[in-house]
């Protein structure tokens, strides 16, 4: 596991573009996942930054995003399909058939979260898999209890979680109760991870996660065990670290 540690947001996300960047001019047909949430926001924003100033060639990257609410049609404000299309797909021109996220309204929710996990394998698994994490620990939408084996899943969200998240709705009985997210075994057949964290709210968090034991209790634990984690984290968030 590598930590790299920046003063703040802006050099955060400065840094996990420039990987970003550097991952797609290497490997232009590179798999990326993707997550939703306000820490990978600057970091969007200075990739497309990046790409637009070097013309990078974007027509072969394919995306997967980790998780989506239930019932929210693509085209709902809140959706995760909404804020990535304003954040990166739009601004970037990105094609349709390159971008993917699981579907919150499928009819079928147990028969979509199959085939999202096929969909992966069928393009070869993700390459390059960014990730922030929740307070509780959650890396997608795993709550803490998550087994390690799990796949592309429906989800309860725990309180903490739709509190976290209800800055993004008029209120927090808005916020989705379900959801569907990519399991932590999907998550960890990423060939490699980029973890993103900072400000005070995440200092617990990355304490537990660069401290404590590998355990369910605390999903993003197992990232100890992958071969090719690289964390980028404020010093905010790695205050409450020895
Ligand atoms: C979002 C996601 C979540 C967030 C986490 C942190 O797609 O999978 O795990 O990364 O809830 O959210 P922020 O970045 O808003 O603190």
């Amino acid at each position: 596991m590598e930590i790299v540690r920046v003063t703040n947001y802006e050099e955060m996300s400065e840094y996990a573009a420039e990987l970003l960047f550097r991952k797609v001019q290497t490997q232009p047909n590179v798999v990326l996942g993707l997550a939703t949430g306000g820490t990978p926001e600057g970091t969007y924003e200075a990739f497309i930054e990046k790409a637009k100033r070097n013309d990078l060639d974007l027509s072969q990257i394919t995306t997967f995003n980790l998780d989506e609410y239930e019932g929210l049609a693509s085209d709902h404000p809140n959706s995760y399909h909404a804020y990535m299309k304003e954040h990166l797909f739009h601004p970037l021109d990105l094609k349709s058939e390159q971008t993917h996220l699981p579907k919150g309204n499928a009819a079928d929710l147990e028969a979509e979260a199959k085939s999202y996990e096929q969909l992966i394998e069928d393009y070869g698994g993700i390459d390059l898999q960014l990730l922030g994490i929740g307070e509780n620990g959650h890396i997608g939408f795993n709550e803490p209890g998550t087994p390690h084996h799990s796949r592309t899943h429906i989800v309860e969200l725990k309180e903490s979680t739709r509190e976290a998240n209800a800055r993004y709705f008029e209120n927090k009985s808005e916020v989705p109760k379900r959801a569907i997210t990519m399991g932590i075994a999907s998550i960890m057949d990423s060939r490699c991870i980029l973890l993103l964290a900072s400000g005070e709210r995440k200092k617990q968090a990355m304490k537990n996660l660069l401290e404590g034991d590998i355990n369910e209790t605390f999903p993003a634990s197992i990232l100890r065990s992958h071969p090719y984690v690289t964390i980028i984290a404020d010093e905010e968030a790695l205050s409450a670290v020895s």
